[in-house]
């Protein structure tokens, strides 16, 4: 994802356990991350395209900072999400009432249906913080898509700084609230433990997290497991080309057209 513009580096949405994310950052997720945090306008544009000929799932809908203003678009958006928090807060907002929900695992899902466009958003699969069932998210978006035409986005940063042992990050000074991580990083296993702190009204909240990163060349192999393939590879929602220093990737995934090697 997006480094943040005014808060320094940044790795993104600070990612929780995937069975408590909501319990954890669902009070303070759509104050630290608006729509404007990441570029997101321009993503519900971008998705507004690929789902305009059929209906889009959501993997990790979350609070529904993509799903809304998309449904908005008149796609008809579907989101699964394993946080009763999140999905709570989602349908709580203005426009909920135009995106479908359901409290399932991206890493094992079935809504028995098809859908243009899958996608995956703001490092949501680095949430899932195991290799087998990231690789299964893959399966679940491939079984999502209709037919040749579907097509599965999947949005998430680069992390950069990934040697192993333990860094302080700092990610917002204001004028009441200072916010930095701890973080310990294993770039054997790639899992990225940190404990937020969020220093105001002289005290401090931590908020632990755990994440899986995934380097883009892992997310290839995946995609080929679930007989996916790389359409499109920009450092961003306005295009663009990846180069060595990119820190955030959008990968455009379809069907392999059977026959293909
Ligand atoms: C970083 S948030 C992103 C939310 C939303 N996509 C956005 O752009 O704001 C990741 C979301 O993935 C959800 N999540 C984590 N593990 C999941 C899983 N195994 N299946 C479905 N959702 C999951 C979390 O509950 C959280 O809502």
């Amino acid at each position: 994802m997006a480094t943040d513009p005014d808060d320094g580096p940044d790795d993104g949405p600070d990612d929780g356990p995937d069975d408590d994310y909501g319990g954890t950052f669902g009070d303070v997720y759509d104050d630290w991350y608006s729509l404007d945090f990441d570029d997101g306008a321009t993503a519900v544009e971008v998705l507004a395209r690929y789902g305009r000929d059929g209906d889009a799932l959501e993997l990790g809908v979350g609070t529904g900072r993509i799903a809304i203003p998309l449904a908005a678009r008149g796609v008809a958006v579907h989101g699964v999400d394993t946080s009763p928090d999140m999905l709570r807060r989602l349908r709580a907002k203005p426009g909920a009432e135009l995106v479908r929900t359901e409290l399932a695992d991206m890493a094992d899902c079935d809504l028995g249906r098809r859908f243009a466009l899958v996608y995956s958003v703001f490092n949501s699969l680095f949430c899932v913080p195991d290799q087998r069932r990231q690789t299964a998210c893959f399966a679940v978006a491939a079984r999502h898509l209709a037919g040749p035409g579907g097509r599965f986005v999947v949005d998430h940063q680069i992390p950069d700084a990934v040697g192993s042992g333990s860094s302080v990050r700092h990610l917002h000074t204001g004028p009441d609230r200072f916010r930095f991580s701890l973080v310990h990083c294993d770039p054997v296993s790639q899992i990225m433990e940190r404990q937020t702190m969020v220093v105001e009204n002289g005290g401090v909240t931590p908020y632990r997290s755990v994440i899986r990163y995934l380097w883009p060349s892992e997310m290839d192999l995946m995609a080929a497991a679930a007989g996916l393939t790389l359409e499109d590879r920009w450092p961003g929602w306005r295009g663009g080309t990846v180069r060595p220093d990119t820190r955030r990737c959008v990968s455009v995934y379809r069907p392999v057209a059977p026959g293909t090697p």
